[in-house]
């Protein structure tokens, strides 16, 4: 009988990794999952599930020990008011496990390394207007990327090259344009822009206010989490070395976006505007040209439909919290 491959998620107790191991999981691979703690909404379907901090490099070549494919997801991150807050910290965590992850990954023989970089690389003068010319992936040099977060994944890119070119490590680097489902941070300062928006419609009365950072008119495009590690896999698994795009070319407003989920959830409100809180770049599209041309695929999950399963997540999320004060009040 073949042995089954193994597989290492690093960052398995996030949002991605999470659903990444149960994808992994039901493909018939042999699953360990890192992270420095344990998945918040719901057990792992890891075989194996190890609490460690990838900053330490003795943790990461333990991690990395026996696995055929390392999908390295781990990272310090969170929606844009968290990574523009604290440059100093999120490049100093992510440098250490990125450069250490890498290094571990050589010394134990890995078959594969996969990175899990970011849209946030691209230049941002190319972004900032909001009918914005979808990035690809020649567009990221010469380098202006997002301070600090972007700046440390695009070195990491790099880093990633170098290792396949001096010491034979085939690695993927798959730059992720804003990811979105249910079980992703929804509260607490690190949730992105979906999440934040489908905990606000949930909180807000019928014909209530919505508070919306910036004037509303930035644009983005968003891809649905399973999407996102189907691509991820697929592309661990194709022969193409360079950095590839994965993400949706549907490009919407955060208006829109906002219409979007009060639809879902059927409640009319009123936008209130805040441009004094962050608001990232004005435009950012995916130009998944060479994605098709490489997979012969591309993510297809209209935001209307995967933005359902993930609103109705968060507001039970937020009834069931709601529960949970109420309870600790009255004790
Ligand atoms: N979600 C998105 O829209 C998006 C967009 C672009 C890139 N990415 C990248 O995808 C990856 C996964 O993102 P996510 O949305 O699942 O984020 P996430 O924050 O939910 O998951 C990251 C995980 O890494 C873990 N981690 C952080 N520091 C660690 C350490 N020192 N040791 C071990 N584990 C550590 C965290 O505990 C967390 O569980 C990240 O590398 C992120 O930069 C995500």
């Amino acid at each position: 009988m073949p042995t089954r491959k193994s597989a290492l998620v690093t960052g398995a107790g996030g949002f991605i990794g999470h659903h990444l191991v149960t994808y992994l999981v039901s493909r018939g691979y042999d699953v360990r999952g890192v992270d420095i703690k344990s998945p918040e909404y719901g057990a792992s379907a890891a075989h194996e599930f190890v609490i460690a901090d990838l900053r330490d490099e003795q943790n990461c070549l333990q991690a990395t020990r026996g696995m055929d494919e390392v999908y390295h997801l781990a990272a310090d991150m969170g929606g844009i008011g968290y990574i523009t807050s604290f440059h100093a910290e999120i490049s100093t965590n992510n440098t250490l496990i990125n450069l250490h992850m890498l290094r571990a990954a050589r010394e134990s023989a890995v078959r594969r390394f996969l990175f899990s970089s970011s849209a946030c690389v691209y230049p941002q003068h190319l972004q900032e207007s909001a009918d914005v010319a979808p990035l690809c992936e020649d567009d990221a040099w010469p380098a202006d990327p997002e301070e600090g977060y972007g700046l440390e994944k695009l070195y990491m890119e790099k880093l990633c090259q170098y290792f396949m070119e001096d010491h034979g490590l085939e690695t993927r680097v798959v730059r992720f344009h804003n990811v979105y489902g249910p079980q992703g941070t929804y509260s607490g300062g690190r949730e992105k822009a979906p999440a934040a928006i489908c905990r606000k419609v949930a909180l807000a009365p019928d014909g209530g206010p919505i508070e919306i950072w910036g004037d509303g008119q930035q644009t983005r495009s968003f891809m649905y989490v399973d999407d996102c590690v189907t691509g991820i896999h697929r592309i661990m698994q194709s022969d193409y070395r360079q950095p590839l795009n994965l993400g949706t070319d549907e490009l919407v407003s955060v208006d829109a976006l906002v219409d979007l989920v009060c639809g879902i959830a059927r409640k009319s409100l009123k936008k209130r505007h805040d441009p004094s809180r962050p608001q990232g770049v004005r435009g950012r599209n995916s130009d998944n040209s060479r994605l098709r041309e490489v997979l012969g695929w591309e993510p297809a999950t209209p935001l209307r439909t995967g933005l359902v399963p993930t609103y109705r997540w968060i507001r039970d999320r937020v009834a069931a919290d709601a529960l949970q004060s109420a309870a600790t009040a009255a004790e």
